[in-house]
């Protein structure tokens, strides 16, 4: 999604505004500007696409100054074109913008009327244009920009500059996050630590409302009614050099194969090894007494939701409600007196998480977020976080913050059914010393790349693959198909074994891959029937299972990979690596852009 880098300094801003926007290259973008202050005069350079489109513009052209706000947009409003990049404004003033202003419509006439000639199909130019014209009426930028905040509704972060005042910045926040940088003698703005980190790790966050001057001084800050207000300035955990991509080709390469560090890394932090005991932080709520529990999050986060939700019923018998952040918040959902909910994310920004969060606030529920950037906003604004340490994930793909959340919600529901009675001490120790069995484990799977890729050769051939799975498996399943969608562009589908003989196996002949997460266990059996039931049907199944489930499904399975056996609780969390690493080869097979799929967003913060 889009991002945003401002820069008041002492050296010339473009390079400076480029190299940040690189380092938000992750969140996805279609397009990417810069503007600076010339001699008091507002300048840009705009492109279509990559970054190093721009890149050449300003290599062709330069750009001087030394204060200048840049952007990498991911199109909302207005095809993905030079003309609808960012900065956009006037003579008088440049605004980059993430969010949708979504009284843009009912602006433009307004401006238009009063003979604003807009030219681009955003709604951020509204924006623009609102302070042009305040400006052009007599008011300073402060009052310019206090004053349109005001009329603009909808999601937005905002960062601007104005001509004549070249050491002078404004931003704003409203539903999508952004920070203030403090270097020495000079001031940052970003979208996230992440971008600001080679520059400073001195950061404030501007708050729901919030809008501040940055300049020499330092920065002012104000909320909605104009009144002043103190951010604390932290000192931010995230480091300049943690996002290399080392000897990998691709950041999600890279991240597929931290898993067994950041495996280790998150399940230590909720694990003693000695006494083989779970031990959470404070919760916001007493697990004990909670009536219900609703899970809410988006796209893999919500897939790992859904592991959760069998986790904590089986062993905590707590009931669950798991929705997808998008439709919970419309779905008017009963909330009961005392009830609590968890919320995931790897962001910890999703817009539609973050709606999520607020109205179980507004429904006095106590919510808990699992969440893997301790900045965020949905871990500064939630009732309490449980951090997954997974460090920063690049690849648009969600690979090692996946299973991080996975092993976080496994910890939980021990926890939880721990604090119930519903499980003993014994079965905590049992439990415990499977989690702690999972980085070794992630190690053994990941040694299975080169059979995978095997796989992935053919199912690159695909048009649309089937993936199955049964129990917390069926989630893996979904997860499968979201991955392989998601960067190799071919269509998929997750679903419930079981279901698959209720409509799906229409689609079953020879040119349909179907994958499925099989283990030996309590299902084995029944997922075995079905994948015969497909095979009959001129079905290519293929399997991940373990050496006593490959045993029969070699008589029919084309492929059959096979994992270490590891027990039906943490099964949902090793069948997630194979499944992301079989997309990954596809992906890299058709040659797709495989750390900045089309279309995506990292951080998705519009609803
Ligand atoms: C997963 O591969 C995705 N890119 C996407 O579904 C993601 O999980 C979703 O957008 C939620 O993001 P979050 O975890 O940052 O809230």
């Amino acid at each position: 999604m889009c991002g945003i880098v401002g820069v008041v300094g002492r050296e010339s801003a473009a390079p400076r505004i480029l190299e940040a926007l690189r380092r938000l290259e992750y969140r996805g973008y279609d397009s990417a500007g810069i503007a600076t202050l010339v001699n008091g005069y507002i300048d840009r350079r705009r492109a279509e696409g990559k970054l190093s489109n721009l890149a050449a513009v300003l290599e062709a052209t330069p750009l001087p100054g030394t204060t200048g706000i840049g952007h990498t947009r991911w199109a909302t409003h207005g095809a993905p074109t030079e003309r609808n990049a960012h900065p956009h404004g006037t003579l008088r003033v440049s605004v980059v913008h993430n969010g949708i202003i979504e009284n843009h419509a009912e602006l433009r006439a307004e401006l238009e009327a009063k003979g604003q000639a807009f030219e681009t199909d955003t709604d951020t130019e509204t924006f623009a244009r609102l302070v042009d014209q305040n400006l052009a009426e007599g008011m300073a930028p402060e009052q310019a920009a206090a004053a349109a905040l005001k009329r603009a509704h909808g999601a937005y972060a905002l960062a601007m500059v104005f001509a004549g005042h070249p050491r002078t910045l404004i931003c704003a926040r409203q539903g999508a996050p952004l920070a203030v940088g403090y270097g020495e003698g000079e001031m940052f703005v970003g979208s996230d630590a992440l971008a600001l980190a080679p520059l400073t790790r001195r950061i404030a966050y501007l708050e729901e409302g919030d809008w501040a001057v940055v300049d020499d001084a330092g920065a002012r800050f104000f909320d909605l009614q104009d009144r002043p207000v103190q951010r604390e300035i932290r000192l931010t955990a995230v480091s300049g050099a943690a996002t290399g991509k080392g000897n990998y080709r691709h950041f999600m390469e890279k991240e597929l194969h931290e898993h067994p560090v950041v495996l280790g890394d998150t399940l230590t932090q909720y694990l003693d090894p000695m006494t083989r005991s779970v031990t959470l932080p404070p919760l916001p709520f007493d697990p004990a007494a909670v009536p219900r529990l609703t899970i809410s999050a988006c796209g893999s986060a919500f897939l790992a939701g859904l592991v959760g939700r069998y986790w904590i019923e089986q062993l905590a018998r707590i009931p669950v409600d798991a929705d997808v952040a998008s439709e919970f918040r419309y779905r008017e959902p009963p909330l009961p007196e005392g009830g609590a909910a968890l919320l995931v994310s790897q962001s910890g920004e999703t817009a539609d998480t973050m709606a999520a969060l607020r109205l179980l606030k507004e429904r006095r529920q106590k919510v808990l977020a699992v969440v893997n950037v301790p900045e965020s906003s949905m871990a500064r604004e939630a009732d309490g976080a449980v951090l997954t340490v997974a460090g920063p994930e690049i690849g648009v793909a969600s690979t090692k913050a996946f299973t991080a959340q996975l092993a976080v919600l496994a910890c939980l529901a021990i926890g939880f059914g721990r604090a119930r009675g519903t499980i003993s001490a014994e079965d905590e120790a049992r439990l415990t010393a499977t989690l702690l069995e999972v980085p070794g484990h992630a190690a053994m799977v990941l040694e299975r790349d080169a059979e995978i890729r095997a796989m992935a050769a053919e199912v690159a051939k695909a048009r649309d693959v089937l993936f199955l799975g049964r129990g917390t498996l069926f989630p893996i399943a979904m997860e499968g198909a979201l991955k392989l969608k998601e960067i190799s562009y071919i269509h998929a589908e997750g679903y419930a074994a079981g279901e698959m003989k209720h409509g799906p196996i229409a689609l079953i002949d020879s040119a349909v891959p179907v994958i499925s997460l099989c283990p030996s266990g309590p299902m084995f059996e029944k997922t075995a029937s079905n994948l015969q039931e497909a095979a009959a049907r001129g079905g290519r199944i293929m399997a991940f299972t373990d050496d006593l489930g490959a045993a029969r499904l070699k008589a029919f399975a084309e492929r059959v990979v096979v994992l270490p056996r590891v027990g039906d609780f943490s099964a949902p969390i090793l069948h997630a690596i194979p499944v992301q690493l079989l997309a990954y080869h596809v992906a890299v097979l058709k040659g797709t852009d495989v750390d900045q799929p089309r279309n995506l967003a990292k951080s998705v913060t519009v609803e």
